[in-house]
């Protein structure tokens, strides 16, 4: 129920507050359109710039390009009809065990001279401490909400570089889980298809900020 024949708005200004207003989701792409993974790899790099607790990065990606395993997925995913035309769909995964590389990326920071080496110890100790007791359940919730933070990244810097997307949660996650080898560490966060649009999506349709705001206290 389109309400639009009209294609994607392709941007001639990428400020940001153009860009968060003009992304829609879009569910019709051109099935002929190619990305280069060169593109594809700029485009996360802008979404891997995004926060994430304790700085862990949970966010893992797993980029469907081929179309055969496009069509194995697209029955996991409703049959929605973007896994197959949109030019790759990006399963975003949320590492339940990233604090294990806690002390990878603390070092980094110290060795930029960000962190003296013994306040970095120090982090690297709590943070194994922590999230190593923490229960699972806890686990996943913040690869959940990092997931969710990279992905809305990663779909902002698409349409900034002219690509438009669709965040997916109407898939079967157990199912995608078996047939994509996810390993256990890693939960699905979102599929998000990306490609060009070949027919805007519906405008957008919100809430007033009135009616979702509050201040100071409930
Ligand atoms: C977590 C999540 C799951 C979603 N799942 C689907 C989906 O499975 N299929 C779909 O067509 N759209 C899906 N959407 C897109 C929403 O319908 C869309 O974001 C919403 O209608 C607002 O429209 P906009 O993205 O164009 O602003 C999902 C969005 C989110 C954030």
């Amino acid at each position: 129920m389109d309400t639009t024949t009209d294609k994607p708005k392709e941007l001639e200004n990428t400020d940001f507050f153009t860009v968060a207003k003009e992304r829609r989701s879009v569910r019709q792409y051109d099935p002929t359109h190619k990305m280069d993974r060169s593109e594809i790899r700029e485009i996360l790099e802008a979404a891997i710039l995004a926060p994430s607790s304790s700085n862990l990065q949970p966010w893992r990606f797993l980029v469907i390009e081929d179309q055969a395993a496009k069509e194995e997925l697209l029955p996991i995913a409703n049959n929605q009809r973007q896994i197959v035309d949109a030019s790759v769909v990006i399963a975003v995964l949320g590492d339940k065990q990233a604090y294990k590389n806690a002390d990878r990326i603390y070092t980094q920071i110290a060795e930029r001279g960000n962190m003296t080496p013994e306040v970095k110890d120090m982090y690297v100790n709590s943070i194994l401490d922590n999230y190593g007791s923490a229960p699972e359940d806890r686990l996943s919730r913040i690869a959940m909400i990092d997931g969710g933070l990279v992905s809305m990244q990663l779909m902002l810097a698409a349409k900034a570089k002219g690509y438009d997307t669709v965040p997916m949660g109407g898939y079967d996650a157990d199912q995608f889980v078996n047939a994509f080898n996810v390993p256990d560490n890693l939960e699905p966060v979102m599929l998000i298809s990306l490609g060009k649009g070949a027919k805007a999506g519906f405008e957008k349709t919100r809430l007033p900020l009135e009616d979702v705001l509050e201040w100071n206290k409930y």
